[in-house]
């Protein structure tokens, strides 16, 4: 072991709780091999999530949907190659937690076979039971709720969640009943800002926020998004950071002290 990897302290789940006491923003964002883990590791990223947007960004697919426990294991080891102090977050694809049974082999094979340290899995009734299940088991699991990309076919598009009043105490009764479950931490995509500001509150777990806006524990980007390589129109929520920089690592340097200072996001790409 080299003297440098010695001196690194490798983030766990209790870092980030304790992140959220201390009121230390938290910072991700995606990654899909270990070139760009390293980048994101040395710039200081305390959780890489090794996304099933990666059918949508790196195979070029539709949607998530097609992506396979097998795709997200393969991408996970290059990531957990890459990185020596982030927590590695890998996704559960679609149906592959439909089932207590299955939810529990491939949680485990994420973790076994990939080197995952936490997995995550998006919301729907069934997940209550999951995370109870996968916290039984000793498997760290961060929720997903508010957008949740799986269910497009059933939202028909890719829209804010929780505008309305009960869709939002509904999902902060799901949150609540999430932490109770053993969830560690909750990530809300697409949600107003006032809702995520009430859900953070309540939650003592961390509450990680893409298109959640600013009063969120932390926030995660695509990495893609943010390098402006991803196909399609840029959503709303993230920011181009390489046309200011004009380097990868620049880019994702300056996220990563706009997130810890506060200064992403603003309002402006926030929901009400
Ligand atoms: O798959 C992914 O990249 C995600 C983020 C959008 C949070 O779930």
């Amino acid at each position: 072991m080299s003297a440098h990897h010695q001196d690194v302290r490798k983030v766990t789940v209790q870092t980030l709780k304790q992140m959220k006491i201390a009121g230390e923003r938290i910072v991700s964002l995606t990654a899909y091999d270990a070139a760009f883990a390293r980048v994101l590791d040395a710039a200081g990223c305390d959780f890489i999530l090794v996304g099933d947007s990666l059918g949508m960004v790196v195979q070029g697919q539709a949607t998530t949907i097609p992506v396979t426990v097998d795709d997200i294991i393969y991408h996970t080891r290059l990531v957990v190659r890459g990185t020596q102090r982030a927590l590695v977050m890998a996704d559960m694809p679609f149906m592959s937690y439909s089932s207590a049974q299955d939810c529990l082999l491939n949680a485990a094979r994420l973790m076994k076979e990939g080197g995952a340290e936490i997995v995550k899995l998006e919301w729907g009734e069934l997940q209550l039971d999951m995370v109870y299940r996968l916290t039984e088991c000793g498997i760290p699991v961060c929720a997903h709720l508010g957008l949740t990309p799986q269910a497009i076919h059933k939202m028909g598009t890719y829209r804010v969640q929780g505008r309305e009043h009960a869709t939002a105490t509904k999902m902060i009764d799901d949150a609540r009943a999430l932490e109770a479950a053993g969830a560690d931490m909750l990530l809300l995509e697409c949600v107003p800002m006032d809702l995520a500001r009430e859900i953070t509150a309540n939650a003592t777990v961390p509450v990680i926020g893409i298109g959640a806006g600013p009063t969120v524990d932390g926030q995660i980007l695509v990495l893609y998004d943010i390098l402006d390589i991803a196909p399609g129109k840029r959503t709303r929520f993230s920011r181009n950071y390489i046309e200011d920089t004009g380097s990868i690592h620049r880019a994702v340097e300056r996220y990563v002290a706009d997130v810890r200072e506060g200064r992403f996001p603003t309002a402006e790409y926030a929901f009400t």
